[in-house]
């Protein structure tokens, strides 16, 4: 299971990168909106840290919109991801973007049956919220697994990111599942490093 970091803070990328354990990032509006910076001079510092895919998020709603926003997001670097919500706009948008060699991360994926849409309609990752399906008293491991047996069935290209991961436990879960990526918090990874008896021990 390769290790994306979830955030578009700069500094908590360049020293989880440090690391050697980082695969990729992903950000979000929210996230974005959080460091308070221009957003295209922050996302283009990002990735030219991390060499993995570096994922994006179109805000456009209405399928054209969605097509030019992320051909123009796309163009920032090569190893940019573009995010799109799942909506009807999304997938017909992701369909154009997809045939054209954009990589496509479809995003607020809440179930396995927009899982397999985001999959037909040619989008190269597909991320499950697992946290805010947990947050709603449903089981957001569960939604994954499901996701996870469906591609197997049909050996789907398309890669699956655990995200919404609020703990460790999250991320140990999503390997044992076999899942492709868990994009994961600057201060779940910290905790993952973390053990008492590693500490006692040094
Ligand atoms: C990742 O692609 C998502 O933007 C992120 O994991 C959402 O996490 P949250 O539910 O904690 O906001």
């Amino acid at each position: 299971m390769k290790i994306f970091i979830d955030t578009a803070n700069v500094d908590h990328i360049r020293e989880i990168n440090s690391w050697g354990i980082l695969s990729g990032v992903t950000t979000n509006p929210s996230l974005c909106a959080r460091e308070q910076k221009e957003f295209y001079s922050t996302i283009r510092e990002i990735a030219s840290i991390v060499k993995g895919p570096i994922s994006a998020e179109a805000c456009s709603m209405e399928k054209e919109e969605i097509i030019k926003e992320a051909r123009e997001l796309a163009a920032i670097a090569e190893n940019i991801v573009v995010k799109i919500p799942i909506t009807p706009d999304g997938l017909a948008a992701t369909k154009v973007l997809s045939k054209d060699g954009i990589r496509i991360n479809m995003t607020l994926v809440f179930s396995a049956n927009q899982a397999l849409l985001a999959s037909q309609a040619g989008a190269a990752y597909v991320s499950p919220f697992i946290g805010r399906i947990d947050d709603i008293g449903h089981d957001g491991m569960g939604v994954l697994y499901e996701i996870i047996s469906v591609f197997e069935n049909y050996d789907f290209d398309t890669e699956i990111i655990a995200a919404s991961i609020r703990h460790p436990l999250h991320v140990v879960q999503a390997a044992q599942m076999g899942v492709d990526i868990a994009t994961v918090p600057y201060e779940v990874i910290k905790a993952m490093v973390k053990h008492p008896l590693t500490d006692k021990g040094i």
